[in-house]
């Protein structure tokens, strides 16, 4: 589904062609400033030449918050930033104006759930609308999946979600601060813990571990590492990592990494599969 402006307007000289985001039947575009001019044009050719898009944005704010919202302009089609995304023959449906929701985390939300293991207790700190959650639930024979956020919005949705796929039994949500949830009813309850999180999952690491049973299970660690051309960024990673898992035991093991995306220049978003004890 990426198609590229050039497409679109070939009379335009285009520096940078800039990949077009697709959630269910929205298109996301990010407009060069210098086509800026030309927004609503674009976003009416985007509609025309993709017939399942009904609804044209522009991202305009990266995403902030504690929420992990991104700002967005109407362009084209339908006024509107609900929206119900397939993935994995799940369905979800998002907000996008309200919700964190990437569509290309789809190769890391398969990835996980083909780790777990029959009969697992899972603990997603940042579930958002519940996409890692339910994809496992309902591609593997877990037993339990404990589903936290802290935006209302997105535990709305994921109460919605969760219904929607048929896997109440398994998922329970939970509206918090994962960190609290953890401390007040999840403490020694997990197999494995999902932290996709980048930017708080180094400082909710303890809650992670306290969150294992018996000291023992799985990480899935999130985080953002900006590194020298010299140095692996795995490597820098692992080692900032280090400094609080030694705190808590020495059995500690990184059994797989992965870069999930290149953020900007030398930077990257990694995932860490931590083994503890
Ligand atoms: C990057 S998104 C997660 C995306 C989600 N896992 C997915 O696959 O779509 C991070 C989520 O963490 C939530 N969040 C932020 N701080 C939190 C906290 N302290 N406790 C629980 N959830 C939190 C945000 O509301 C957001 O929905």
């Amino acid at each position: 589904m990426d198609k590229v402006y050039s497409e679109f307007f070939p009379e335009l000289k285009f520096e940078k062609f800039k990949r077009i985001e697709v959630v269910g039947d929205i298109a996301i575009l990010k407009i060069p400033r210098e086509l800026e001019p030309y927004r609503f044009k674009i976003g009416g050719e985007v509609l025309k030449c993709m017939p399942s898009i009904k609804t044209v944005l522009r991202q305009l704010s990266p995403t902030s918050g504690s929420y992990r919202i991104k700002g967005f302009e109407w362009l084209a089609g339908e006024h509107r930033t609900v929206t119900v995304h397939k993935e994995h023959g799940c369905i979800f449906k998002v907000d996008l104006s309200k919700v964190y929701f990437s569509p290309r985390l789809l190769f890391e939300r398969l990835r996980i759930a083909q780790l777990t293991k029959p009969g697992e207790v899972i603990v997603n700190m940042f579930a958002g609308v519940g996409c890692f959650s339910i994809i496992i639930a309902k591609l593997k024979p877990v037993s339990k999946v404990y589903s936290i956020d802290i935006n209302p919005d997105a535990y709305k949705l994921m109460v919605e979600n969760i219904k929607l796929n048929k896997v109440k039994c398994i998922v329970k949500p939970i509206l918090g601060d994962s960190k609290n949830v953890i401390e007040d009813t999840l403490v020694n309850s997990a197999d494995r813990v999902l932290m996709p999180l980048p930017e708080l999952a180094y400082s909710y690491l303890p809650s992670a571990i306290l969150c294992l049973k018996d000291s023992r299970g799985w990480i899935h660690y999130y985080d953002f590492i900006k590194a020298a051309s010299s140095e692996n960024p795995v490597d820098k990673l692992s080692e900032k990592v280090s400094r609080i898992l030694n705190t808590f035991t020495h059995d500690w093991n990184i059994e797989d990494s992965r870069i999930v995306r290149t953020i900007a220049s030398r930077t990257y978003q990694i995932v860490l599969d931590i083994h503890i004890g």
